[in-house]
């Protein structure tokens, strides 16, 4: 029998399990700094739920959704990303209400499933952080998820990033741009890429950072949505920039950055790093006025990112080089003799109720081999217990580091 994981998954090998701990810390710490409290919701949900909020035409619902039925013959999907999800949970439960009219919510390592072709940071289950910051409408939401998100890259110790932002207007000012986008396009439909000219008509937004040199060519003369932003729509952006600046965030204007989900409305931001290759995107996120009213809540601004922690790690890996865990063992406890098991199984336990990290052999095993396996687990000390020490009450404590020996009582443990 030769099963092996699901193409486009991976296991996370206690090699690599520390590493995912490391960002999850660094992402608890933040939202801590922060003020958000963390949110947990079901791997999966009503398909309904992704199809209206995300769109029928977007790639990850048309063709990167897990479909499936339950026996009831509902349909479901397993999550492609958090933000519906979440905002469905926050509709559900009220969260948002007069008493407390913001929610600061963050997610941690969360797994999401997209049926994508699987590449160097691309996975068909891949996990995300993020936020999604629910109520205010204001500018300093948007400049607050954006630092939030560099908080984290900076807690990390990443720092070779570029942050693009954008603005995709309110709904009344996109549409009017649409519909001069799509007049554009149809006039140079015969010089799009296949892929763009179905989505001139399902997806003409989508068209903007098509990477197809084709389009491209097109795109350069397209009417730009930055000419047709409302005063507000402009003033809103512009005290993002002015919040982002005055707390010595650096970013570019992209007029081309659009983001894959249809959700969104006003400020779009996205953080690449060159580390990661063809899949640079290290975070997105951005405002999505209309999510909470469309799902059925209280008509409520809002704004989020989310991240991809395997491509957090890639980018690690790039700056750590061979990066290895540094997390030793504080104590070995070695039972040189047959009699000295009992007393070492007390013994680590002993130094556990100390706050101590301490393991013993469970494979009665000789000195020599205890002391390799000492070794091979990086343990600080070895506390070793044979005929001579179990005489006189006492245990010799190694220190590996130095070589260092002392005899200690063992009665000091008991207490
Ligand atoms: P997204 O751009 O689809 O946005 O994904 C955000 C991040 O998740 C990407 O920048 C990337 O790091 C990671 N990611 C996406 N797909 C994959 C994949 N197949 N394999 C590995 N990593 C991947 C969202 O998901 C929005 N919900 C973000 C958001 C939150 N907007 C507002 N609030």
């Amino acid at each position: 029998m030769n099963i092996q994981a699901p193409r486009g998954t991976k296991d996370i090998l206690p090699s690599e399990s520390w590493k995912w701990q490391l960002v999850e810390d660094a992402v608890r710490t933040v939202a801590r700094k922060f003020g958000y409290d963390e949110i947990r919701t079901p791997i999966f949900e009503q398909a309904k739920l992704f199809k209206r909020s995300i769109g029928e035409a977007t790639d990850v619902v048309s063709k990167e959704m897990y479909l499936f039925s339950d026996k009831g013959g509902e349909e479901f999907a397993l999550r492609p990303e958090l933000t519906a999800a979440v905002v469905r949970a926050a509709v559900e439960h009220s969260l948002i209400s007069g008493q407390a009219p913001c929610a600061r919510l963050y997610y941690n390592s969360s797994p999401n499933f997209r049926y994508e072709k699987p590449q160097l940071g691309r996975q068909r289950q891949f996990h995300q952080f993020g936020t999604e910051l629910l109520g205010p409408a204001g500018p300093e939401a948007d400049a607050e998820t954006i630092a939030f998100a560099i908080g984290i890259f900076n807690e990390l110790g990443l720092s070779a990033f570029n942050v693009r932002l954008n603005s995709l207007a309110s709904r009344e000012a996109r549409a009017i741009w649409r519909e001069k986008l799509v007049a554009y396009l149809r006039e140079h439909l015969s010089a799009l890429s296949e892929e763009s000219q179905k989505r001139t008509e399902s997806n003409p937004i989508r068209v903007l950072d098509s990477k197809d040199p084709r389009d491209k060519a097109i795109v350069t003369n397209a009417p730009l949505l930055a000419e047709y932003l409302s005063q507000e729509d402009r003033e809103h952006f512009e005290q993002v920039q002015s919040l982002l600046n005055a707390s010595g965030i650096r970013f570019t204007i992209d007029p081309y950055l659009v983001r894959g989900l249809d959700y969104y409305s006003r400020t779009v931001f996205e953080v690449t790093s060159e580390a990661l290759g063809a899949q640079d995107s290290l975070c997105g996120g951005g405002r999505y006025d209309y999510l909470i009213e469309q799902l059925g809540g209280p008509a409520t601004p809002a704004v989020g990112f989310a991240a991809g922690v395997e491509r957090v790690l890639i980018a690690l890996e790039k700056i750590h080089g061979d990066w290895d865990n540094s997390a030793a063992l504080d104590a070995f406890v070695i039972a040189a003799t047959p009699d000295a098991r009992p007393v070492a199984f007390r013994l680590a336990n002993a130094l556990r109720a100390q706050q101590q990290s301490a393991t013993i052999d469970l494979q009665q095993r000789s000195f020599k081999a205890q002391m390799r396996e000492a070794n091979r687990l990086k343990a600080n000390a070895v506390y070793i217990l044979g005929e001579d020490e179990l005489r006189a009450g006492e245990v010799t404590v190694k220190e590996m580091a130095t070589g260092e020996q002392r005899r200690m009582p063992l009665e000091g443990f008991w207490r």
